[in-house]
C-alpha cells in the first residue's frame, strides 16, 4: 500500500475514495492527525497531512517519528512525501514540480532517529541515496504518462524554519550544492530509511528563495497560495497515475 504525506497545499487527496480514518498512537507520541485510508482507482492508499488537517503544526514541531511509524504500522510499503519548496536555481520556477535526488540536512534539535535509548544498540543506516531509486522512477514515469513536466533531479536543502532564510543563507546553500530549499524533508526521509520503507519526495516550487529573482527584496506570500493550488492539482494527477499504473 502506498502512503502519501501531504504538506502545505495538499491536506487531502481529492481522488481518494475514503473508507475510514484512524487515530493511531505510537511509542513516539501522536502523529500529526488521523490517518486516512481509502482507494485510488481501486488500489489502497493511506494519507496523512503533515501539518495537521487544520495546518497548525509548524515544520520544527511535526512529530516525524510518530508520522513515519504510524504509516509503516498501517501497512505502508512506500511513502511519497509532498512538500512545497523555495527555488534557489533560476531555471526552477514557481509552480514547477521536482523529484529531488539528494538531501543536505541543516535542521537541528529534531527527534531524528528511532535508534536511541539505553536498550537500543548503536545503529547506522546507509543514506548515500536518501530517496528510493525505484519509487523516484515510478513517479517520473507516471508524470511522463500524464504529460506533466517534472524535473527529475535536484538537491534538497532541509532548513529548520519556521522562518524563511536570509539571502546570505540561500547563497550559502547554493555554494553547498543545493537547488531547492524546504523545511520538512528531514528527518522524515531518514526515519523512513530506518524502518526500511522506500521513500521519495515530490517538491513543488512555491517561490523563489530569499534574495533570488522576484524574491530579491522579500518573499510575497499572497502569490504563493495560487501557485501551490494549481501545482498540487498536478501532483494529485501524478500520484493517481502512479497508483493506478496507468
Ligand atoms: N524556504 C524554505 N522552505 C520553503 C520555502 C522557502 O523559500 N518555500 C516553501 N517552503
Amino acid at each position: 500500500m502506498l502512503a502519501v504525506i501531504g504538506g502545505t497545499g495538499l491536506t487531502q487527496l481529492a481522488n481518494l475514495d475514503v473508507s475510514h480514518r484512524e487515530v493511531l498512537r505510537t511509542p513516539y507520541g501522536d502523529p500529526s492527525g488521523a490517518v486516512t485510508f481509502g482507494q485510488i482507482g481501486g488500489k489502497p492508499v493511506v494519507f496523512l497531512a503533515r501539518h495537521g488537517y487544520g495546518h497548525t503544526i509548524p515544520p520544527h514541531e511535526v512529530n516525524y517519528r510518530a508520522n513515519i511509524w504510524a504509516l509503516s504500522r498501517s501497512g505502508a510499503r512506500a511513502i511519497v512525501s509532498v512538500a512545497s519548496v523555495g527555488s534557489i536555481r533560476a531555471d526552477l520556477k514557481p509552480g514547477d514540480v521536482i523529484i529531488p535526488h539528494q538531501i543536505i540536512d541543516y535542521t537541528w534539535g529534531r527527534k531524528s532517529t528511532f535508534h536511541e535509548g539505553r536498550d537500543c544498540a548503536v545503529t547506522h543506516v546507509d543514506f548515500t541515496e536518501p530517496y528510493d531509486g525505484l519509487l523516484r522512477q515510478q513517479l517520473i514515469a507516471a508524470a511522463v504518462r500524464v504529460g506533466i513536466p517534472v524535473s527529475d533531479s535536484a538537491v534538497y536543502a532541509a532548513t529548520q524554519g519556521p522562518r524563511l532564510e536570509t539571502a546570505a543563507e540561500i547563497n550559502r546553500l547554493e555554494r553547498d550544492g543545493a537547488d531547492i530549499v524546504g523545511m520538512t524533508g528531514m528527518p522524515e526521509a531518514a526515519l523512513a530509511r530506518e524502518l526500511d520503507v522506500p521513500y521519495a519526495a515530490i517538491s513543488v516550487v512555491a517561490n523563489y528563495a530569499a534574495g533570488r529573482s522576484d524574491s530579491r527584496y522579500g518573499i510575497h506570500f499572497d502569490a504563493i497560495q495560487d501557485v501551490l493550488q494549481e501545482s498540487m492539482g498536478q501532483v494529485r494527477t501524478i500520484i493517481d497515475a502512479m497508483v493506478s499504473g496507468e
